[in-house]
């Protein structure tokens, strides 16, 4: 607990659902539709976080000159909640959310929330939702922390005021199809993140200037977008709201390559992640920049294998097919690959608690 900020007021809400009804509202959860009973809320203002309070998930209430809704200081993350086989709930690395929130924070000039007050917020929301965590494997609680300006003021500086939000929605698969291999669009018209921009944040307005080549994305019958280098266009950095992984197969060794944090990408931390278990299952990694070209040709010569995305939300979720202007390429026959399948499992297995967390990730809420 930071010494800066009161500790976190806990008021359950009176409207809390009944037993029946959450169960109905968490069959088949899909992503991000439903919400648990309570949200965290902390205020900033005055060059500190105030008190702080769990409550009713509701609906927040902002001045129409409220900065966020005119110059866009809105930032958030993701992590996710496991039921364990004790009976007990961890979050899956919410201390490097916490970071890279802060690292967001500072690209959009907004203040830093002390990572031990982002954590303690969370376990309390959680703690309170615990009915809200889905007990199958396939299924977690969705945690999204975001920030946002709220100063009632229209010139263009920093705000000085601001919130904080914090709260949960049961999961499933992120992709309605569930874990099947996507087609993917490679963006020639559109760039995400240029050298010096804020690509490495994780932003509201990234998202927002996404959305155009996403829909382009959809009219070509695929799933997500594949970004490129914003100088070059021909470096590929990342999907819509995943990393990319490719797999290849050359005398008997695996090696797992990604394109290297330039910058422009977010540095996820599922991709950090599957680095590590990659190695620990006795794969190769890279990090490194890899061309649309070297796609195709390592596609077409057999030496690349496999192409994954992998995130939060998505958590590993195979490449079936490439696409871009005047080409079209399968990969794995468009069926889910071993090596994806076998760090999805590793991954799931230490999230869940059936397999030793190894690297320290997992913190135990309650
Ligand atoms: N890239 C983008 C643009 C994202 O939105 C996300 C999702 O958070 C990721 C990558 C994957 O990051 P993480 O594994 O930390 O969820
Ligand atoms: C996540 O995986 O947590 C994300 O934020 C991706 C989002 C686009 C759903």
């Amino acid at each position: 607990m930071s010494a800066l900020a009161p500790a976190l007021l806990i008021n359950p809400s009176t409207r809390i659902l009944s037993d029946a009804e959450r169960t109905e509202r968490m069959t088949s959860p899909g992503f991000g539709r439903i919400f648990t009973d309570h949200m965290a809320v902390i205020p900033y203002r005055d060059g500190a976080w105030q008190q702080g309070e769990v409550k009713a998930y509701g609906p927040l209430s902002l001045d129409p000159s409220a900065s966020v809704l005119h110059y866009g200081q809105a930032i958030f993350e993701g992590f996710k909640a496991f039921a364990q086989p004790d009976g007990g709930v961890k979050t899956f690395r919410p201390d490097a959310n916490g970071r890279r929130f802060n690292r967001s924070a500072k690209r959009l000039a907004m203040p830093e929330l002390p990572v031990d007050l982002f954590l303690e917020a969370a376990d309390a929301l959680i703690t309170l939702d615990r009915a809200w965590v889905p007990a199958s494997t396939d299924e977690s609680l969705y945690m999204r922390p975001l920030m946002i300006a709220t100063d009632p003021y229209l010139g263009v500086r920093p705000a000085r005021e601001y919130l904080f939000v914090l709260f949960g929605s049961p999961a499933g698969a992120y992709f309605p199809q569930g874990v099947k291999p996507v087609t993917v669009w490679i963006s020639e018209d559109y760039v995400r993140a240029a050298p010096g921009g804020t690509g490495e944040a994780k932003c509201a307005g990234n998202y927002a200037a996404s959305l155009m080549a996403q829909a382009q994305a959809e009219t070509k019958g695929c799933d997500q977008v594949v970004w490129l280098d914003a100088v070059q266009h021909q470096y590929v950095e990342e999907m819509g709201g995943m990393n990319i992984f490719f797999v290849y197969q050359e005398a008997g060794k695996t090696t797992l390559v990604t394109p290297e944090l330039t910058g422009t990408l977010l540095p996820g931390i599922t991709r950090s992640s599957v680095l590590d278990l990659a190695r620990d299952l006795g794969f190769e990694t890279q990090e490194r920049k890899v061309t649309v070209q070297q796609w195709r040709d390592d596609l077409a010569a057999g030496r690349m294998t496999e192409a994954f995305a992998c995130g939060t939300a998505a958590v590993i979720t195979p490449i079936g097919k490439i696409k871009a202007n005047g080409f079209e390429m399968p990969i794995n026959q468009e069926v889910n690959g071993p090596v994806a399948l076998a760090l999805r499992e590793a991954l799931l297995a230490v999230q869940h608690g059936s397999a030793p967390d190894t690297h320290g990730w997992m913190h135990t809420v309650c």
